[in-house]
């Protein structure tokens, strides 16, 4: 697990969005380039998101040696580091999310096969949600009306 110093992290907010609805109209990673770029460089980066965010985050960092904490959100299971769903390869070794994170270095984490691992359900989590929203019109009609 990464530790981050116990300091004050950030004086400034960016806002990013997509479509430009809100703040700037940018990916994530441009204003975290430049920022990047600045004199001095930040000491951190931490990216807390999508695992694409995440991983995007990492590759905008490492070129400019910024450290880069990343917070996984994979799959879990029992939460006790025996089942193996949260598995993920962070550099050489292999860890589970449950009991050795959620924090990692962004720079180490195969963000490939963990994206690969957290689609493997994908039609059961669709299958699932579907079902949810049937059975809540069931119970409140008024949810399925127009
Ligand atoms: S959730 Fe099962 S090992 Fe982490």
């Amino acid at each position: 697990m990464q530790c981050l110093p116990s300091v004050a992290l950030s004086d400034e907010l960016i806002v990013c969005t997509d479509d430009g609805s809100r703040g700037r109209k940018a990916l994530v990673t441009e204003p975290l380039k430049e920022i990047c770029m600045r004199t001095p460089a930040p000491q951190w980066a931490v990216a807390i998101g999508p695992p694409i965010m995440m991983k995007f985050c990492a590759e905008t960092t490492r070129p400019f040696g910024i450290r880069t904490i990343v917070s996984l959100n994979t799959i879990m299971v029992d939460g006790s580091g025996m089942c193996g769903g949260c598995r993920v390869s962070v550099g050489t070794k292999t860890k589970f999310v449950c009991v050795d994170g959620s924090e990692f270095d962004g720079h180490l984490v195969d963000f490939d096969n963990m994206i690969t691992r957290m689609a493997v359900y994908e039609k059961q989590e669709r299958r699932a949600h579907e079902r949810y929203h049937q059975l809540e019109k069931k119970r409140q009609p008024e949810l399925g009306r127009e």
